[in-house]
Protein backbone atom coordinates (compact mmCIF):
# COMPACT_ATOMS: atom_id res chain seq x y z
CA UNK A 1 0.00 0.00 0.00
CA UNK A 2 1.26 3.52 -0.97
CA UNK A 3 0.21 5.92 1.60
CA UNK A 4 2.63 8.45 1.93
CA UNK A 5 4.15 11.26 -0.65
CA UNK A 6 7.06 12.82 -0.70
CA UNK A 7 6.89 16.43 -2.06
CA UNK A 8 10.41 17.94 -2.92
CA UNK A 9 9.89 21.48 -2.68
CA UNK A 10 13.12 23.38 -2.01
CA UNK A 11 14.69 23.87 -5.20
CA UNK A 12 15.63 27.46 -6.53
CA UNK A 13 13.24 27.79 -9.51
CA UNK A 14 15.72 29.32 -11.08
CA UNK A 15 13.73 29.23 -14.52
CA UNK A 16 10.79 30.96 -12.86
CA UNK A 17 13.18 34.32 -11.38
CA UNK A 18 12.64 37.05 -10.55
CA UNK A 19 9.10 35.33 -9.31
CA UNK A 20 10.77 33.03 -7.44
CA UNK A 21 13.31 35.23 -5.80
CA UNK A 22 11.78 35.15 -2.72
CA UNK A 23 8.72 33.30 -2.84
CA UNK A 24 8.39 29.26 -3.69
CA UNK A 25 7.39 27.94 -7.21
CA UNK A 26 5.52 25.64 -5.66
CA UNK A 27 3.08 28.05 -4.50
CA UNK A 28 2.56 29.93 -8.50
CA UNK A 29 -1.37 30.01 -9.02
CA UNK A 30 -3.01 28.11 -11.71
CA UNK A 31 -5.80 29.38 -12.03
CA UNK A 32 -6.61 29.97 -8.40
CA UNK A 33 -4.65 27.10 -6.69
CA UNK A 34 -1.01 26.55 -6.46
CA UNK A 35 1.29 24.24 -8.08
CA UNK A 36 1.47 22.19 -4.62
CA UNK A 37 -2.25 21.71 -4.12
CA UNK A 38 -2.66 20.16 -7.43
CA UNK A 39 -0.07 17.48 -6.34
CA UNK A 40 -1.65 17.07 -2.94
CA UNK A 41 -5.36 16.65 -3.96
CA UNK A 42 -3.96 14.36 -7.05
CA UNK A 43 -2.14 12.33 -4.43
CA UNK A 44 -5.07 12.54 -2.15
CA UNK A 45 -7.40 10.77 -4.60
CA UNK A 46 -5.45 7.71 -4.62
CA UNK A 47 -5.80 7.21 -1.19
CA UNK A 48 -2.50 9.15 0.24
CA UNK A 49 -2.73 11.33 3.44
CA UNK A 50 0.46 11.76 4.85
CA UNK A 51 2.84 14.44 3.09
CA UNK A 52 6.55 15.05 3.58
CA UNK A 53 7.25 18.38 2.09
CA UNK A 54 10.72 19.18 1.70
CA UNK A 55 11.14 22.78 1.95
CA UNK A 56 14.06 25.29 2.08
CA UNK A 57 14.62 29.28 2.43
CA UNK A 58 12.05 31.43 1.46
CA UNK A 59 9.40 28.35 1.37
CA UNK A 60 7.28 29.24 4.67
CA UNK A 61 4.00 30.51 2.84
CA UNK A 62 3.53 26.50 1.57
CA UNK A 63 3.29 25.91 5.59
CA UNK A 64 0.90 28.41 5.78
CA UNK A 65 -1.30 26.97 3.10
CA UNK A 66 -1.82 23.76 4.45
CA UNK A 67 -2.26 25.40 8.02
CA UNK A 68 -5.42 26.62 9.39
CA UNK A 69 -6.30 30.34 9.04
CA UNK A 70 -8.45 31.21 11.99
CA UNK A 71 -9.35 34.64 11.41
CA UNK A 72 -10.02 33.84 7.40
CA UNK A 73 -12.45 31.00 8.22
CA UNK A 74 -13.91 33.03 11.08
CA UNK A 75 -15.01 35.74 8.34
CA UNK A 76 -16.30 33.49 5.94
CA UNK A 77 -18.23 31.62 8.32
CA UNK A 78 -19.67 34.98 9.32
CA UNK A 79 -20.05 36.10 5.89
CA UNK A 80 -21.79 33.29 5.18
CA UNK A 81 -19.44 32.52 2.21
CA UNK A 82 -19.64 28.40 2.78
CA UNK A 83 -18.62 27.26 -0.65
CA UNK A 84 -15.26 29.29 0.14
CA UNK A 85 -14.66 28.15 3.23
CA UNK A 86 -15.43 24.36 2.39
CA UNK A 87 -13.02 24.84 -0.73
CA UNK A 88 -10.01 26.45 1.77
CA UNK A 89 -10.95 23.60 4.10
CA UNK A 90 -11.42 20.50 2.11
CA UNK A 91 -7.71 19.06 2.62
CA UNK A 92 -7.57 19.44 6.29
CA UNK A 93 -7.90 15.71 6.83
CA UNK A 94 -4.09 15.33 5.34
CA UNK A 95 -1.16 15.47 7.81
CA UNK A 96 1.71 17.52 6.69
CA UNK A 97 5.11 16.93 7.66
CA UNK A 98 8.12 20.04 6.59
CA UNK A 99 11.80 19.18 6.37
CA UNK A 100 14.17 21.78 5.58
CA UNK A 101 16.89 21.03 2.84
CA UNK A 102 19.77 22.85 4.38
CA UNK A 103 21.08 23.57 0.68
CA UNK A 104 19.87 22.49 -2.61
CA UNK A 105 21.69 19.70 -3.44
CA UNK A 106 19.85 18.02 -5.88
CA UNK A 107 16.41 15.83 -5.87
CA UNK A 108 18.12 12.77 -4.83
CA UNK A 109 19.14 14.90 -1.70
CA UNK A 110 15.88 16.01 -0.90
CA UNK A 111 14.10 12.68 -1.24
CA UNK A 112 16.61 11.52 1.03
CA UNK A 113 16.09 14.39 3.80
CA UNK A 114 12.47 12.52 3.94
CA UNK A 115 13.63 8.74 4.96
CA UNK A 116 13.15 9.03 8.85
CA UNK A 117 9.78 9.65 7.90
CA UNK A 118 8.89 6.87 5.38
CA UNK A 119 10.96 4.46 7.36
CA UNK A 120 10.04 0.87 5.78
CA UNK A 121 7.16 1.37 3.15
CA UNK A 122 6.78 2.33 -0.86
CA UNK A 123 5.87 5.72 -1.37
CA UNK A 124 4.87 8.20 -3.78
CA UNK A 125 7.47 10.89 -4.69
CA UNK A 126 5.34 13.87 -6.29
CA UNK A 127 7.41 17.33 -8.34
CA UNK A 128 4.87 19.78 -7.95
CA UNK A 129 5.94 21.64 -10.67
CA UNK A 130 4.98 18.69 -13.41
CA UNK A 131 1.07 19.12 -13.58
CA UNK A 132 -0.85 16.49 -14.88
CA UNK A 133 -4.42 17.24 -16.45
CA UNK A 134 -6.32 16.69 -13.34
CA UNK A 135 -9.28 14.78 -15.03
CA UNK A 136 -6.26 11.72 -16.28
CA UNK A 137 -5.29 9.75 -13.35
CA UNK A 138 -1.48 8.71 -13.83
CA UNK A 139 -0.97 8.33 -10.35
CA UNK A 140 -3.53 6.02 -9.42
CA UNK A 141 -2.49 3.92 -12.51
CA UNK A 142 1.19 3.91 -11.39
CA UNK A 143 0.06 2.38 -7.83
CA UNK A 144 -1.69 -0.02 -9.70
CA UNK A 145 0.68 -1.75 -11.66
CA UNK A 146 3.41 -0.76 -8.48
CA UNK A 147 0.67 -3.21 -6.84
CA UNK A 148 0.83 -5.87 -9.81
CA UNK A 149 4.87 -5.57 -9.81
CA UNK A 150 5.82 -4.95 -6.41
CA UNK A 151 9.03 -2.74 -8.06
CA UNK A 152 9.80 1.00 -8.30
CA UNK A 153 7.63 2.11 -11.21
CA UNK A 154 8.75 5.71 -12.53
CA UNK A 155 6.49 7.87 -14.98
CA UNK A 156 7.72 8.23 -18.45
CA UNK A 157 6.87 10.73 -21.26
CA UNK A 158 8.12 10.64 -25.04
CA UNK A 159 9.61 13.62 -25.70
CA UNK A 160 10.99 15.51 -28.78
CA UNK A 161 14.47 14.16 -29.66
CA UNK A 162 15.94 18.06 -29.70
CA UNK A 163 14.93 17.81 -25.53
CA UNK A 164 16.06 15.09 -24.28
CA UNK A 165 18.78 17.24 -22.82
CA UNK A 166 16.13 18.23 -20.33
CA UNK A 167 15.54 14.96 -18.42
CA UNK A 168 16.35 11.88 -17.17
CA UNK A 169 16.16 9.40 -20.44
CA UNK A 170 15.87 5.39 -20.00
CA UNK A 171 16.39 2.43 -22.18
CA UNK A 172 13.57 -0.43 -21.63
CA UNK A 173 11.88 -3.01 -23.31
CA UNK A 174 8.17 -2.67 -23.43
CA UNK A 175 5.86 -5.05 -21.64
CA UNK A 176 2.27 -4.85 -22.29
CA UNK A 177 2.15 -1.08 -21.32
CA UNK A 178 5.20 -0.74 -19.25
CA UNK A 179 8.43 -0.80 -19.97
CA UNK A 180 11.36 -3.13 -18.15
CA UNK A 181 14.12 -0.49 -17.53
CA UNK A 182 17.32 -1.49 -18.61
CA UNK A 183 19.26 1.84 -18.33
CA UNK A 184 18.95 5.44 -17.55
CA UNK A 185 20.97 8.87 -18.31
CA UNK A 186 20.43 11.79 -16.62
CA UNK A 187 20.20 14.67 -19.01
CA UNK A 188 22.20 13.21 -22.08
CA UNK A 189 23.10 15.06 -25.10
CA UNK A 190 20.72 14.06 -28.34
CA UNK A 191 22.77 12.26 -30.14
CA UNK A 192 24.15 9.94 -26.93
CA UNK A 193 20.28 9.72 -25.75
CA UNK A 194 19.66 5.92 -25.90
CA UNK A 195 15.34 6.81 -26.80
CA UNK A 196 12.75 9.27 -26.01
CA UNK A 197 11.67 8.18 -23.34
CA UNK A 198 11.89 10.63 -20.72
CA UNK A 199 11.48 10.40 -16.49
CA UNK A 200 9.05 12.84 -15.41
CA UNK A 201 7.82 14.05 -11.93
CA UNK A 202 5.99 10.82 -10.56
CA UNK A 203 7.47 8.16 -9.40
CA UNK A 204 6.53 5.06 -6.84
CA UNK A 205 9.74 4.38 -5.18
CA UNK A 206 11.09 1.78 -2.29
CA UNK A 207 12.70 2.25 0.74
CA UNK A 208 16.02 0.34 -0.42
CA UNK A 209 16.29 3.48 -2.19
CA UNK A 210 17.46 5.44 0.67
CA UNK A 211 20.48 3.33 1.47
CA UNK A 212 22.02 4.10 -2.53
CA UNK A 213 21.28 7.49 -1.43
CA UNK A 214 23.36 7.58 1.40
CA UNK A 215 26.33 6.79 -0.81
CA UNK A 216 25.77 8.64 -3.92
CA UNK A 217 27.91 10.99 -4.98
CA UNK A 218 27.53 13.95 -6.90
CA UNK A 219 26.52 13.86 -10.60
CA UNK A 220 25.23 15.95 -13.58
CA UNK A 221 25.37 19.71 -12.29
CA UNK A 222 26.73 19.10 -9.26
CA UNK A 223 23.96 17.76 -7.55
CA UNK A 224 23.14 14.56 -5.88
CA UNK A 225 20.95 13.44 -8.73
CA UNK A 226 17.59 10.54 -8.21
CA UNK A 227 18.84 9.35 -11.80
CA UNK A 228 21.93 8.19 -10.65
CA UNK A 229 20.59 6.38 -7.89
CA UNK A 230 18.13 4.74 -9.58
CA UNK A 231 20.61 3.64 -12.27
CA UNK A 232 22.81 2.09 -9.09
CA UNK A 233 19.19 0.51 -7.95
CA UNK A 234 19.00 -0.94 -11.41
CA UNK A 235 21.60 -2.98 -10.60
CA UNK A 236 19.70 -4.71 -7.71
CA UNK A 237 16.22 -4.80 -8.77
CA UNK A 238 13.59 -4.30 -11.61
CA UNK A 239 12.54 -1.15 -12.04
CA UNK A 240 9.34 -0.34 -14.44
CA UNK A 241 8.51 3.06 -16.60
CA UNK A 242 5.01 3.83 -17.30
CA UNK A 243 4.26 6.02 -20.33
CA UNK A 244 1.55 8.58 -19.63
CA UNK A 245 -1.32 8.44 -21.22
CA UNK A 246 -2.49 12.15 -20.48
CA UNK A 247 -1.41 15.62 -20.53
CA UNK A 248 1.38 16.46 -18.65
CA UNK A 249 2.56 20.58 -18.54
CA UNK A 250 6.06 21.67 -16.96
CA UNK A 251 4.77 24.51 -15.14
CA UNK A 252 8.06 25.15 -13.94
CA UNK A 253 9.00 26.52 -17.10
CA UNK A 254 7.14 29.84 -18.16
CA UNK A 255 5.53 28.47 -21.49
CA UNK A 256 4.69 25.25 -19.36
CA UNK A 257 3.12 27.61 -17.18
CA UNK A 258 0.58 29.56 -19.09
CA UNK A 259 -0.22 26.29 -21.24
CA UNK A 260 -1.33 24.99 -18.04
CA UNK A 261 -2.95 28.44 -17.43
CA UNK A 262 -5.34 27.73 -20.45
CA UNK A 263 -6.28 24.54 -19.95
CA UNK A 264 -7.13 24.21 -16.65
CA UNK A 265 -8.57 27.64 -17.32
CA UNK A 266 -10.86 26.03 -19.72
CA UNK A 267 -12.05 23.25 -17.10
CA UNK A 268 -13.33 26.02 -14.52
CA UNK A 269 -16.41 26.70 -14.78
CA UNK A 270 -16.45 29.99 -13.29
CA UNK A 271 -14.14 31.48 -16.08
CA UNK A 272 -14.23 29.17 -18.96
CA UNK A 273 -16.46 30.62 -21.10
CA UNK A 274 -15.16 33.89 -20.62
CA UNK A 275 -11.27 32.47 -21.35
CA UNK A 276 -12.51 30.83 -24.45
CA UNK A 277 -13.87 34.07 -26.03
CA UNK A 278 -10.71 35.56 -25.29
CA UNK A 279 -9.19 32.75 -26.80
CA UNK A 280 -11.03 33.09 -30.02
CA UNK A 281 -10.58 37.25 -29.66
CA UNK A 282 -6.20 36.68 -29.38
CA UNK A 283 -6.41 34.13 -32.41
CA UNK A 284 -8.23 36.49 -34.72
CA UNK A 285 -5.86 38.87 -33.96
CA UNK A 286 -2.92 36.87 -34.70
CA UNK A 287 -4.41 35.48 -37.91
CA UNK A 288 -4.93 38.88 -39.27
CA UNK A 289 -1.21 40.00 -37.43
CA UNK A 290 0.20 37.27 -39.59
CA UNK A 291 -1.68 37.87 -42.63
CA UNK A 292 -0.42 41.22 -42.51
CA UNK A 293 2.77 40.11 -42.76
CA UNK A 294 2.65 37.95 -45.35
CA UNK A 295 1.55 41.06 -47.47
P1 LIG B 1 13.98 21.43 -10.80
O1 LIG B 1 14.89 20.69 -11.70
O2 LIG B 1 12.69 21.93 -11.38
O3 LIG B 1 14.80 22.58 -10.13
O4 LIG B 1 13.68 20.49 -9.57
P2 LIG B 1 14.29 23.91 -9.45
O5 LIG B 1 15.39 24.48 -8.66
O6 LIG B 1 12.99 23.69 -8.73
O7 LIG B 1 13.95 24.86 -10.68
P3 LIG B 1 14.92 25.47 -11.83
O8 LIG B 1 15.26 24.35 -12.75
O9 LIG B 1 16.09 26.12 -11.16
O10 LIG B 1 14.02 26.50 -12.48
C1 LIG B 1 12.75 19.44 -9.63
C2 LIG B 1 12.06 19.31 -8.30
O11 LIG B 1 12.99 18.95 -7.29
C3 LIG B 1 12.97 19.86 -6.22
C4 LIG B 1 12.39 21.14 -6.79
O12 LIG B 1 11.77 21.91 -5.78
C5 LIG B 1 11.40 20.60 -7.82
O13 LIG B 1 10.17 20.23 -7.22
N1 LIG B 1 14.36 20.03 -5.72
C6 LIG B 1 15.37 20.20 -6.60
C7 LIG B 1 14.59 19.99 -4.36
O14 LIG B 1 13.65 19.83 -3.54
N2 LIG B 1 15.87 20.14 -3.93
C8 LIG B 1 16.91 20.31 -4.77
O15 LIG B 1 18.05 20.41 -4.29
C9 LIG B 1 16.65 20.35 -6.14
Amino acid sequence: MVKKAILPAAGLGTRFLPATKASPKEMLPIVDKPMIQYAVEEAISCGIEDFIVITGKNKRAIEDHFDSAYELEEKLRSSGKKKLLDEINKLSHANFAYIRQRVAMGLGHAILCAKPFVRDEPFAVILSDDIIDPDYHLLKEMIRVYNEVDCPVIALEEVPKTEVFKYGIIDGAKEGDIFKIRNLVEKPKPEEAPSNLAIIGRYILTPDLFRILEKQKAGAGGEIQLTDALKELLKKRTIYGYLIKGRRYDAGDKLGFLKATIDLGLKNPEVSEGLRDYIKEVSARIKSADAGRKR
